[in-house]
């Protein structure tokens, strides 16, 4: 039987890699991208695969159940890779309620259409999650698959909830489920409300750059398609029931982080050494800000044999070389609904 995949949040920043991975590295499935196009949906992320054969773009909302099993019913969906999410952790701070409905109605919604059309053959529902379900590390350790619980923000309350619904529904129905569990992305494509890309197009555009407390937050950076394949060997050959955490072993406080970001764009764009680092504002902390993040991915290495593949340094230096090298999708990303955004987060 031919696979006939729905990739949910296809036309997201990291959705966007991982329908592409599968549409060239599988001809011979059926990529069916479901995804509303939200202000973080851009179907100019995917102008490259757009007129493959084996893939079909589908305007919708996982908020709605109905539609969700009737696109189950026409495309004869065999396989779910989960992406679709509302992912920006400050603006969960300040409008918690979308969240909670796509995030937890949303992946309840899949679920259940999954478990009633699935009444036979072979499937996987494969869920995509967060390291910030496990909350915030001191100074020592890792999360690992076994690690309890313990969300802090809106957005991570409601990634944990998913996961909860998740595995609910495979001991309760013995639905097919995997999980993962991944660290910070950093590549091409990504919104510039995340860290990496705002600091880009700040420094480019000679603005402040504004780093939240006293900037010695840690987090784990992880190459978008380093973790892109590692949803292709988990949808192949993760074992169904399991979790499998996903991590760059690439730790940086933020300050340190941004001051390299600034090093390396200097360069770039002709300035004198320094120059960009005199931008550094330090602002307002994140309320509830987890202070560190650090994932051990020793069981997708042993188990799988995946490892990242690419150096930090050569990921960062490709990512902004991208940023400035596509200046038209970054005007459209931060035009119009941008700018009241940046104005309302950053004005205090
Ligand atoms: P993103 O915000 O860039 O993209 C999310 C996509 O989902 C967008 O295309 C948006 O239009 C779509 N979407 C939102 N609500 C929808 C709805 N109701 N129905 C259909 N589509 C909807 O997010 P991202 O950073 O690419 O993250 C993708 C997934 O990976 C999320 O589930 C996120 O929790 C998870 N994740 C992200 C990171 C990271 O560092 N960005 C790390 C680990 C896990
Ligand atoms: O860990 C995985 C998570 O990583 C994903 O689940 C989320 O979807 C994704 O958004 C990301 O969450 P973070 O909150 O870690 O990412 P963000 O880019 O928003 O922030 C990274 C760090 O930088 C964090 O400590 C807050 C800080 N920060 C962020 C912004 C936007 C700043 O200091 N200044 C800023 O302007």
């Amino acid at each position: 039987m031919q696979k006939k995949i729905l990739i949910t949040g296809g036309a997201g920043f990291i959705g966007s890699h991982v329908v592409r991975l599968f549409v060239n590295k599988y001809p011979e499935y059926q990529i069916i991208n479901l995804d509303k196009l939200t202000y973080a949906g851009n179907l100019e992320n995917l102008k490259d695969v757009e007129n493959a054969p084996n893939y079909e773009f589908v305007k919708g909302d996982i908020q709605e159940k109905d539609f969700l099993a009737q696109l189950f019913t026409d495309k004869k969906i065999t396989d779910v890779i989960h992406l679709a999410a509302e992912s920006h952790v400050d603006r969960s701070i300040s409008g918690p309620m979308e969240f909670i409905i796509t995030n937890i109605v949303g992946t309840a919604n899949l679920l259940e259409v999954a478990r009633t059309s699935w009444l036979e053959g072979e499937h996987v529902f494969y869920h995509i999650s967060t390291d910030e379900v496990y909350g915030s590390l001191g100074a020592e350790g890792f999360f690992e698959e076994t690690t309890a619980y313990d969300p802090r923000s809106p957005y991570s309350a409601s990634k944990a909830s998913s996961d909860h619904l998740v595995r609910a529904y495979y001991h309760t129905y013995k639905l097919p489920v995997k999980l993962s569990n991944c660290s910070n992305n950093y590549g091409s494509h990504q919104f510039p409300e995340k860290l990496i890309p705002l600091m880009i197009n700040n420094i480019k555009n000679n603005k402040p750059l504004p780093v939240y407390g006293t900037g010695e937050n840690v987090r784990d950076w992880l190459w978008v398609e380093d973790h892109a394949r590692a949803i292709d060997t988990i949808f192949h050959k993760g074992k169904i029931g399991d979790t499998y955490n996903i991590g760059g072993w690439n730790e940086w406080t933020n300050i340190a982080l941004v001051k390299k970001m600034c090093q390396i764009m200097d360069v770039k764009l002709g300035r004198d050494a320094g120059t960009s680092e005199k931008l550094i504002t330090y602002v307002k902390d994140r309320a509830g800000h987890d202070m560190r993040y650090a994932i051990d991915a020793t069981k997708i290495k042993d188990e799988l044999g995946w490892v990242p593949s690419l150096e930090f340094e050569e990921g960062l230096d490709k990512t902004v070389d991208w940023y400035l090298q596509n200046e038209e999708w970054i005007n459209d990303v931060t035009s119009g609904d941008y700018q009241k955004y940046y104005k309302q987060h950053y004005s205090n």
